[in-house]
Formats: C-alpha cells, sequence, structure tokens
C-alpha cells in the first residue's frame, strides 16, 4: 500500500470533509494546517482574496508530518481569489523539496481551481498524478461520494 499523507487546508470544513473521506478511503496519515489567528468573519474574508491575489506567506501553526517520509502528498484546500490560499501556499514553501509525489484536491464555489492547481505544481515543482475539483454546494449535499472513488482510485488505492 502506498504511504501516504493528506494534508489540508480549510476555512469554513468544506475541503476538511473532503480530505476526511480520502483518508477514510486510502488510510493516510492526516495533517490539518492550522493558524493562531481567526478568519472568520468580513474583513478576514477581504483579507484572505489579498493574501491570496498577492502571494503573500501566512504564519501557521508547527505541523506534525515530515511529507519526505511518504511515497505520495495529497495537497487540499478551497480556491481563494483563484490562487492558493496563503495558509497553504506558506506550508508549500516551507517543504518544498520534501515532496515525491504529488496530487491536489479542492473545492471552489464556481470555478478556477484549475488555475490554482498549476500554480500548486510551479510551486511544489511537482506535476500532480491527480486532481479532484469538487463545488461546495456538492461537498455539503453530500454528493461527491462517486468523484472522491474515482480519485482515490487513479491514485492506486481500489
Ligand atoms: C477569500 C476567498 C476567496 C475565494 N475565491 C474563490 C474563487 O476564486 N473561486 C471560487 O470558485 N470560489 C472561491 N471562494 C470560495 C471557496 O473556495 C469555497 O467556499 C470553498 O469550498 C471553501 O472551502 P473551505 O470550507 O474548505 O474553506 C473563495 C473563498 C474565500 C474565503
Amino acid at each position: 500500500m502506498t504511504n501516504t499523507l493528506v494534508v489540508c487546508y480549510s476555512r469554513t470544513g468544506v475541503t476538511r470533509r473532503v480530505a476526511d473521506a480520502v483518508v477514510q478511503a486510502t488510510g493516510a496519515a492526516l495533517e490539518i494546517i492550522t493558524e493562531a489567528r481567526s478568519r472568520s468573519g468580513f474583513l478576514n474574508y477581504m483579507r484572505s482574496g489579498k493574501e491570496a491575489l498577492f502571494k503573500r506567506a501566512a504564519p501557521i501553526e508547527p505541523t506534525r508530518h515530515d511529507p519526505a517520509d511518504f511515497d505520495l502528498v495529497l495537497l487540499g484546500c478551497p480556491v481563494w481569489a483563484g490562487h492558493i490560499p496563503s495558509p497553504m501556499l506558506t506550508y508549500i514553501d516551507a517543504n518544498k523539496g520534501h515532496m515525491h509525489r504529488v496530487a491536489f484536491f479542492a473545492t471552489q464555489m464556481s470555478s478556477s481551481a484549475d488555475k490554482m492547481f498549476r500554480q500548486m505544481a510551479a510551486q511544489t515543482g511537482r506535476d500532480p498524478i491527480a486532481t479532484l475539483v469538487l463545488l461546495q454546494r456538492d461537498v455539503e449535499a453530500d454528493a461527491c461520494g462517486d468523484a472522491i472513488t474515482q480519485f482515490v482510485a487513479e491514485l492506486g488505492f481500489t
């Protein structure tokens, strides 16, 4: 079985639901990226969009796993203003060169995950072996089981 790490950043829990389903289907280890500073409320929403757009780093709490110890690292996050959320960007920059093979998953309101995935490939220096994009409303309606099963199969888990 592939030794796999799922790394997830989720502001409001949507992407976290996908991460949990992937972990359940694969038996992967889970790393949740957290921050000391809150991102709730309108002003923090605006700050988040600005940080992503201008590729700013955001301080994150220490992580538990070294991605270099895993054959495969799955990076999951929401799309922010068509860009990588600042906490995930900070994680990638801190662990760049420690990821052997990668795959990406994202949740979004409507669009731009593909653009974000190109940025994630550039930032990690790795092309993903598979990607998964889900709409927030489908995750919330629990309508993503088939897509997650297909993603996990593409990763080599049966
Ligand atoms: C600052 C910010 C910017 C966003 N920009 C986009 C966007 O460009 N495209 C999109 O489809 N959704 C966008 N969204 C919506 C989120 O991607 C979507 O709600 C996601 O499912 C939230 O996941 P989470 O609960 O894991 O944080 C944005 C959300 C935030 C907070």
